[in-house]
C-alpha cells in the first residue's frame, strides 16, 4: 500500500476526478477526508470508500469561503489527528469571454480555483512542516498553457494555479512536495454541464489518444504525485491529457 495510514483531504471529491482520487488513495491505505459543498454526494462516496474496506469521513464545505477552510482543517485534526496530502482539486468553470466576464463571476472563480488552494496550504503547511513531510497536489488544466474563446477567468485562474504550484515548491520545501495534474478532456460532470463530449469533440480531434480521459486516468497520477514513488518530483505541472495539442 503506497500511503498506509496517511491522511488525505481531497478537495472536490464528492464528484468527477476528486471522487476517483479519494477511492484511490483509500484502496492505497489513507484516511481520506472527502469534501464539497453537496452532501448526498459526500456520504455516497465515503460509504463507497467504506464498503471497499477503506476509511474516510467527509466534511461539507464552501472552499470559496475562507472560514470554510479552517472548519475543514480543524475538523480533519478533530477526525485523524494529522494531515499529511492535501489534494486541491475543487474548481468550476467559466464560460465568459473578456469583454464580458463581470467581476463577480471572475472573483468567484478564482476564489474557488486559486484562492482556497493558497488558503488551505496556509493552514496545513505548519502541521506538514512540523512532522518533517508532506505532499500538496494541485489540479491545474490543459488550460494552464493555452489561451481559448469565451473562458477568460477559467484559462487565467489555472495558469495561476500552475504558478501557484511552483511558488508553494520553492517555499515549502524541502520538507513539503507540490505538484500539479493538467488534465485535458476528462468526462466528469463539468463537461456534462457543458453538452457532453459531443460538445467538445474539437478536443478529442486534438487529441493523438482519441478520447477522453477518464477520472481515474488523474487519479493514478495523483496517487504517484501523493506517494514517495514520486520524492525527487517537485514544483512541476503534469499534463495528463493523451497529447492534447491546443
Ligand atoms: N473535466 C475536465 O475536462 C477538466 C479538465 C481540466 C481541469 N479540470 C479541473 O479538474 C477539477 C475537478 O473537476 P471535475 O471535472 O472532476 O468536475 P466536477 O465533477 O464538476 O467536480 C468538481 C468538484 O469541485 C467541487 N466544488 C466546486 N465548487 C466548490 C466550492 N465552492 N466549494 C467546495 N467544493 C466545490 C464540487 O463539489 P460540490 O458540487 O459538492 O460543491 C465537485 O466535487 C477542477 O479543478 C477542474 O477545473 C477538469
Amino acid at each position: 500500500m503506497k500511503l498506509q495510514d496517511k491522511v488525505a483531504i481531497v478537495t472536490g471529491s464528492t464528484s468527477g476526478m476528486g471522487r476517483a482520487i479519494a477511492k484511490k488513495f483509500a484502496q492505497e491505505g489513507a484516511k481520506v477526508i472527502v469534501t464539497g459543498r453537496n452532501e448526498e454526494r459526500a456520504k455516497e462516496c465515503v460509504d463507497d470508500i467504506k464498503a471497499a474496506g477503506g476509511e474516510a469521513d467527509y466534511v461539507i464545505v464552501d472552499t470559496s469561503n475562507t472560514d470554510d477552510c479552517k472548519v475543514l482543517l480543524d475538523k480533519t485534526l478533530e477526525k485523524y489527528g494529522t494531515v499529511d496530502i492535501l489534494v486541491n482539486n475543487a474548481g468550476m468553470l467559466s464560460m465568459s469571454p473578456v469583454t464580458d466576464v463581470s467581476q463577480e463571476e471572475w472573483e468567484k472563480v478564482f476564489k474557488v480555483n486559486v484562492t482556497a488552494a493558497l488558503y488551505l496550504t496556509q493552514l496545513v503547511a505548519p502541521v506538514m512542516k512540523g512532522k518533517g513531510k508532506g505532499v500538496i497536489v494541485n489540479t491545474a488544466s490543459v488550460a494552464s498553457y493555452a489561451g481559448h474563446h469565451g473562458f477568460a477567468a477559467y484559462v487565467s485562474s489555472k495558469h495561476a494555479i500552475a504558478g501557484l504550484t511552483k511558488s508553494m515548491a520553492w517555499e515549502l520545501g524541502p520538507e513539503i512536495r507540490a505538484n500539479a495534474i493538467a488534465p485535458g478532456l476528462i468526462h466528469t460532470a463539468m463537461v456534462d454541464s457543458i453538452g457532453g463530449l459531443d460538445a467538445l469533440q474539437f478536443m478529442i480531434d486534438a487529441c493523438p489518444m482519441k478520447r477522453a480521459g477518464q477520472p481515474e486516468d488523474i487519479a493514478n497520477v495523483a496517487l504517484f504525485l501523493a506517494s514517495d514513488d514520486s520524492s525527487f518530483i517537485d514544483g512541476q505541472v503534469i499534463k495528463v491529457d493523451g497529447g492534447f495539442e491546443a
